[in-house]
């Protein structure tokens, strides 16, 4: 099977997405697969195995693989741009697909549209360019809050704001990374993901939930995703029927997103009130290193890594 694993990207999330491409590599059963390597660069530049390529030749060199697994993370990558590029060359990719990785990436979008399905989300407000948060919403939403771009990951200008004061200053923060922004209400509790992954007869499973517990202080903000600042527990420690409820949300969240292949969803257990788990977002391509918390999941469910690189790529030939 010819197979071009493309990474890279001129999102934020560019070293992440190399860091998920190096696991994907290295995985990747070498007597199955002919494996070519395409990276777009920073500055938008193509790279085909190593080599700088004018853009018509790295499209032709997609167009002539039997599947193509995109790697990216962020904008321009795993917003459904690139799902547009390589419908248009009508070669098979994994994942999501251009509506499901539109509308996932973009926080705002995926909130209205997971609440229209039911789902609990935290109260926000969509801030475009030139917007401010009204005295009403500040009274509604309370301190503290998340001000985020809303098309962005790994919590790129994410900032936490307990002090109205602060608002200003972190909505410029985060208009750098996106001038359309969420200012969302903190939800507290503990932070739980689920994986969901879609066999190639499309049954669609959820994994056992995973909790997130961050060592330092602060958030599970860029630095703790990638340096260590985290530690995953899979399964968390949760009775059967909350477990049942994380599951069942997830696919729910996955449905209503349209997705394919996978998602990676993203909740808060709140501590007080209604136990009803919170989404707080979801992942059309969730990272995807070995210790990333996607491929742990399955690992822990007993699905490899190669064989869930194996299922995914089968799932995007079927
Ligand atoms: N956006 C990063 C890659 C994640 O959610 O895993
Ligand atoms: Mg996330």
């Amino acid at each position: 099977i010819r197979l071009a694993v493309l990474y890279g990207g001129q999102s934020g999330e560019h070293e992440v997405s190399r860091r998920s491409a190096d696991s994907i590599l290295a995985g990747l059963d070498r007597d199955r697969y002919q494996v070519t390597e395409v990276l777009i660069g920073r500055d938008g530049g193509w790279h085909v195995d190593g080599r700088a390529v004018p853009l018509p030749l790295a499209l032709r060199v997609l167009r002539t693989q039997d599947v193509v697994f995109p790697a990216l993370h962020g904008p321009y990558g795993e917003d459904g741009t690139v799902a547009s590029l390589l419908e248009w060359l009508g070669v098979p990719y994994v994942g999501n697909g251009v509506f499901a990785s539109a509308a996932g990436m973009d926080k705002g979008v995926t909130k209205r549209l997971l609440a229209a399905e039911g789902l609990r989300v935290s109260p926000g407000v969509t801030l475009r360019p030139g917007e401010e948060l009204s005295p009403a919403d500040q009274r509604r939403l309370g301190l503290p809050v998340f001000v985020k771009p809303a098309r962005a990951g790994s919590s790129l200008g994410v900032v936490r704001v307990t002090d109205w004061s602060r608002l200003p200053a972190a909505l410029q923060q985060a208009r750098e990374v996106d001038p359309k922004v969420l200012v969302e209400q903190g939800a507290r509790g503990r932070e739980i993901d689920v994986a969901v992954l879609q066999h190639p007869d499309g049954r669609v499973q959820a994994g056992p939930p995973l909790e997130i517990r961050v060592t330092g202080a602060g958030f599970f903000d860029y630095d703790a995703k990638y340096d260590g600042g985290a530690i995953f527990q899979i399964p968390a420690a949760l009775d059967p029927a909350t477990t049942e409820v994380f599951q069942d949300r997830a696919i729910r969240a996955f449905d209503a997103l349209d997705c394919r292949g996978l998602l990676r969803v993203d909740f808060f257990l709140p501590t007080q009130g209604s136990a009803e788990p919170i989404v707080n977002e979801v992942n059309t391509f969730p990272g995807f290193t070995t210790a990333s918390q996607f491929p742990q999941i399955w690992q822990r469910a007993g699905i490899g890594f190669a064989t869930l690189l194996d299922i995914l790529i089968a799932g995007a030939l079927a």
